[in-house]
């Protein structure tokens, strides 16, 4: 079945999709992202996604493309027409297209792309149960990382970096030694008292909407969070270690840098969070 995607008020064939070569996002990364998971055709932590899309566009000062309640309908005609029960939804908007410049171009019409695609639970469970290593990194990124922009080049050469070295996240680091965030995941640990600590929200970490709902139930079952820094070495002598996006959800940490997490393997806590975390996203998917 081919895949269609939402271009600019038209659903088309993905394979035949373009926008013009004087598009912002193209030239600049004028441009920002949300990606939604989909559990059951339904879009997950919806109301979280759009209002930092719209905090996203509005500190670019790039208008919202269509009112919420049409992007909502846009954005579930993807999901319906691409047949997706299981999978993730992604959405772009950029400045619009316009003669290179710097400066703004007056008035610009933003451009919309929103694409698709299936995920298999299954194999998401299977990567889950063994974990996943990861590699640390200097944040070489801007000043403004709660913004989400698709300049993400940082980002994409230190994950590189990291498939080279057989793994499957990168842990950013700041010039203090701090762990700021994932290539593209929020990071967390559980130290040895057992208190989970994840970087409090600052303009060098992006505010993940799964962030936004874990810690919630973190609070729920007892365990103590902080939202404090941590540094590189603690992480590497914490009990457990994990990442959260749209994307791997709940994902446990299981090396950094060739350096075991406890005892390499998927920590408890990391494992019955993503559990609890999966029920909640999928009970209240489409709210
Ligand atoms: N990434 N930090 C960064 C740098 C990210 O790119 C992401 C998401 C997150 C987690 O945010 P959320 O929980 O809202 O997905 C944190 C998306 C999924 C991506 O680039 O594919």
């Amino acid at each position: 079945m081919p895949r269609i995607a939402y271009v600019n008020g038209a659903y088309e064939r993905t394979s035949a999709a373009a926008v013009s070569i004087e598009d912002r996002g193209y030239q600049f990364a004028d441009a920002v992202y949300e990606v939604w998971s989909v559990f059951d055709g339904r879009l997950a932590d919806l109301a979280g996604h759009l209002n930092r899309l719209e905090r996203s566009l509005s500190e670019l000062q790039i208008a919202m493309p269509m009112p919420r309640t049409a992007l909502l309908v846009v954005l579930n005609e993807v999901v319906r027409r691409n047949r997706i029960r299981e999978g993730l939804v992604y959405l772009q908007v950029s400045r619009g297209v316009a003669p290179r410049d710097h400066v703004f171009p007056m008035n610009m019409r933003p451009s919309v792309v929103i694409t698709a695609k299936p995920v298999d639970r299954d194999a998401a469970a299977r990567k889950a149960a063994v974990g996943l290593k990861a590699i640390s990194a200097p944040d070489i990124r801007w000043g403004r990382c709660d913004i989400k922009t698709v300049g993400l080049l940082p980002n994409v050469l230190a994950k590189q970096k990291a498939k080279e070295q057989g793994a499957g996240e990168v842990i950013f680091v700041d010039s203090d030694g701090l762990v700021t965030e994932g290539g593209s995941t929020n990071v967390y640990i559980v130290t040895k008292d057992g208190v989970i600590k994840t970087r409090s929200l600052t303009a060098n970490i992006l505010p993940g909407v799964t962030r936004l709902n874990l810690l919630p139930l973190i609070n729920e079952s007892g365990i103590e969070l902080r939202e404090e820094s941590f540094t590189l070495e603690e992480a590497k002598m914490a009990a457990e270690v994990f990442i959260t996006a749209a994307t791997s959800l709940v994902m446990p940490i299981i090396a950094i840098d060739d350096h075991k997490i406890a005892d390499g393997k998927p920590g408890p806590i990391a494992c019955a969070l993503r559990e609890v975390y999966i029920e909640r996203a999928r009970a209240s998917a489409g709210v």
